[in-house]
């Protein structure tokens, strides 16, 4: 999708569409919907049909006017933003998208979008692009029918100068885009190899240095915990290293990217029912992310180093699979009792914290669809957040605000530990029902240690189970967004 900046008056705009939010006062009279724009002819345009009652500015809500007098526009598209004293730059985002994909399902590929007066209008631009880019997308790749509808071309109308915004925003909402690409495609079609391929090619493409490592490095290098997960699959597993060194910056601190990388996950030995196995493509999201976190963070440019480590591998049952009962070593030394084979994500994980801090991480944070616990605790809407260090948490806190991300801190008292306690090892590697997002995060702590770090369970929202306003079904690219904006944050 092409982005335009044009600073003439919204009603100056030669468009096929042009889009503008409707704000509800909320006051009790029939008319206290009004368009957020200075400019008069909007104000005259849109006067008849908020007066009628039908666009009343409810949230998400459109309505399409034709030829809008006194504006060049061919069509008005009115989007309701809700309560006037609480709109925001991330409501802004989903109305963007919903935007986008009203105006392609009727069929139009280019439209404009006027920044509404009442926002800062970079964060609106950027928000405007950022929402646009989330509701161009479509998971239908292999319909045979597929219509590719999508929108072409958004023209940002605003004054002043936001060019870095929105240029800054389509970065990051292609590589939103790029995540939930990756994400979307099947297990066959999403191998270990493929996904390093595919790491590797962005790598290339942006200017990143890119390893990706098989069996022999990961044996090599004693990763006991990420390779019992890999020894029972055909596919080859793939250690995938991002580096990220601007010249000028400086040694430390360096900020660590860990994904988990299973592109399926059907259980292992301990197996998942077949219903809804399916979903488990969507496994490797956190790994996905940290792909693409890194491309925007290279062509964003922040002064700092960032080094990003997915541990990428199947799970599955096989006569080389890892039982329950066995004990593996991870590669800092500690011991794992196995107890379920399908908690197999912080076992990649453990490897790929303790390899990022031989590396020289000084701070990490780690994405994975680690626990369906944090889909009982959370549901679809928060993803679970765990830290160690509270001045990184608020750092992060942050990130999310300005992102529009979702995500709530969970704890990590002491007391949990129990609960990963083994008989004849360091530790288990589940620690039961009860608390289980808690006691996974527990787990990757051991291995963390006392370095700054941040763990997002995004089990409950990598995927969105059904489509919203704004957003298609599928792959959502949840955190991209706020871990992008805290590693800039982090530079400066
Ligand atoms: N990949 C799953 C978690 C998951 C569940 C992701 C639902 C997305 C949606 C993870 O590997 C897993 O199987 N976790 C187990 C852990 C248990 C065995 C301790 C779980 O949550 O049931
Ligand atoms: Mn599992
Ligand atoms: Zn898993």
């Amino acid at each position: 999708m092409k982005t335009n900046l044009n600073s003439a008056n919204p009603s100056a705009v030669e468009t096929e569409c042009l889009a503008v939010v409707v704000l509800d006062r909320g006051e009790k009279d029939k008319t206290d919907a009004f368009a957020d724009s200075s400019d008069a002819a909007v104000q005259a345009a849109t006067k008849d049909v908020i007066a009628s009652g039908e666009a009343t500015g409810k949230p998400l809500e459109t309505t399409l006017l034709h030829h809008p007098a006194g504006l060049k526009a061919k069509r008005l598209l009115l989007v309701g933003g809700g309560k006037a004293a609480k709109f925001s730059a991330a409501d802004l985002r989903k109305l963007a998208g919903a935007a986008v994909r009203t105006l392609k399902s009727r069929g139009l590929r280019s439209f404009a979008f006027a920044v509404p007066q009442s926002l800062n209008a970079e964060e609106a631009a950027k928000s405007i692009v950022e929402g646009a880019f989330v509701g161009n997308f479509e998971p239908d790749y292999y319909k045979s029918d597929r219509k590719d509808q999508k929108i072409d071309e958004l023209t940002v109308v605003a004054k002043g100068d936001l060019q870095k915004a929105i240029d800054e925003a389509r970065i990051i909402g292609e590589s939103q885009n790029f995540v939930r690409d990756l994400v979307n495609e099947p297990s066959n079609r999403m191998t270990p190899t493929i996904l390093g391929e595919r790491a590797k090619k962005m790598a290339q493409e942006v200017g990143l240095k890119c390893e990706v490592y098989s069996t022999d490095k990961i044996k090599e290098l004693k990763m006991g915990a990420f390779w019992s997960v890999a020894q029972g699959s055909d596919e080859p597993p793939a250690l995938i290293i991002l580096k990220y060194e601007p010249a000028g910056a400086p040694e430390k601190p360096m900020l660590g990217l860990i994904g988990k990388g299973i592109t399926f996950d059907t259980g292992g030995i301990s197996i998942k029912p077949a219903d809804g196995m399916e979903k488990m493509k969507y496994d490797m999201a956190g790994g996905a992310t940290m792909i693409g976190a890194m491309r925007a963070i290279a062509l964003l440019k922040p002064r700092v180093k960032i080094t990003a480590i997915i541990c990428a591998t199947e799970n599955m049952p096989s006569g080389k699979a890892q039982k329950p009962g066995d004990v593996q070593i991870a590669m800092s030394g500690k011991s794992i009792e196995i107890i379920n084979t399908d908690a197999e994500g912080r076992l990649v994980l453990a490897d790929g914290l303790h390899y990022a801090k031989q590396l020289g991480c000084t701070h990490l944070v780690d994405a994975a669809t680690l626990t369906g616990a944090v889909v009982v605790a959370l549901g679809y809407v928060n993803a679970g957040l765990f830290a160690n260090d509270d001045k990184m948490y608020e750092r992060f806190q942050t990130a999310l605000n300005k992102a529009g991300e979702k995500m709530w801190r969970m704890p990590l008292d002491e007391e949990y530990k129990e609960s990963i306690k083994s008989t004849i090892a360091d530790i288990v590697n589940s620690g039961g029902r009860w608390g289980g997002s808690v006691t996974a995060a527990m787990f990757l702590k051991e291995f963390a240690e006392d370095t700054p770090w941040i763990h997002l369970d995004i089990a409950g929202t990598a995927w969105t189970e059904e489509a919203k306003p704004w957003i298609a079904k599928g792959p959502s690219g949840i955190a991209l967004r706020s871990l992008v904006e805290f590693a800039r944050n982090f530079a400066g």
